[in-house]
């Protein structure tokens, strides 16, 4: 096999590549969990969810496209099984029952949150441990589109627990720059 020549060593290449297996087994977890909620969700939001979750699992499939490739890029090769997603990721599944809506859109906040923390983390090692500017970047961009996802999750169930004692959830309050109209 020809060498591969491009400036990282292959335990540079080897250490990130580990790092992004890892973002894909979570990335792939949360896809699934995603597509099972756009399938099961009812109640009143279900078009919403439905099709948010529509979108975001689109987008995710190209992300776990992306850092398979990528992986490959560097030399290795992909988690590609169910098995190896459970071995290599941290998302925990959701079990047989079917939440309700509110509780599928928490668990998901929370599961793009800790993908969220890995990211950052990782995007700090591709480019402190192994100098892989790369990886970093291309970390950086997933990171923050699970930020957006994650907000607009969050933006379903922010005021539910205001609602939730019969108090109308507070206006939230908008800061304005001083001298701007
Ligand atoms: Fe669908």
């Amino acid at each position: 096999m020809r060498k591969i020549n491009i400036g990282l060593s292959e335990e540079q290449r080897s250490g990130v590549s580990e790092l992004l297996n890892s973002d894909l087994a979570n990335a792939y977890l949360v896809l699934i969990k995603t597509k099972k909620f756009h399938w099961d969700v009812v109640g009143p939001q279900f078009r919403s969810l439905h099709l948010l979750w529509e979108e975001q699992y689109q987008a995710l499939t190209a992300n776990i496209d992306a850092l398979a490739e990528r992986v490959r890029t560097l030399g290795f090769f992909p988690v590609g099984t169910a098995a190896g997603f459970l071995k290599y990721g941290s998302i925990k599944e959701q079990s047989d029952n079917i939440p309700l809506a509110t509780e599928m859109v928490a668990q998901l906040v929370d599961d793009h949150e800790e993908i969220i923390r890995n990211l950052r983390e990782h995007v700090d090692q591709a480019s402190e441990k192994f100098s892989d500017e790369g990886t970093a970047d291309f970390l950086t961009g997933l990171m923050e589109q699970h930020e957006e996802m994650a907000w607009m999750l969050r933006s379903f169930i922010e005021g539910e627990s205001l609602a939730s004692d019969g108090n109308k959830p507070s206006a939230a309050k908008i800061p304005v720059e001083a001298g701007s109209n």
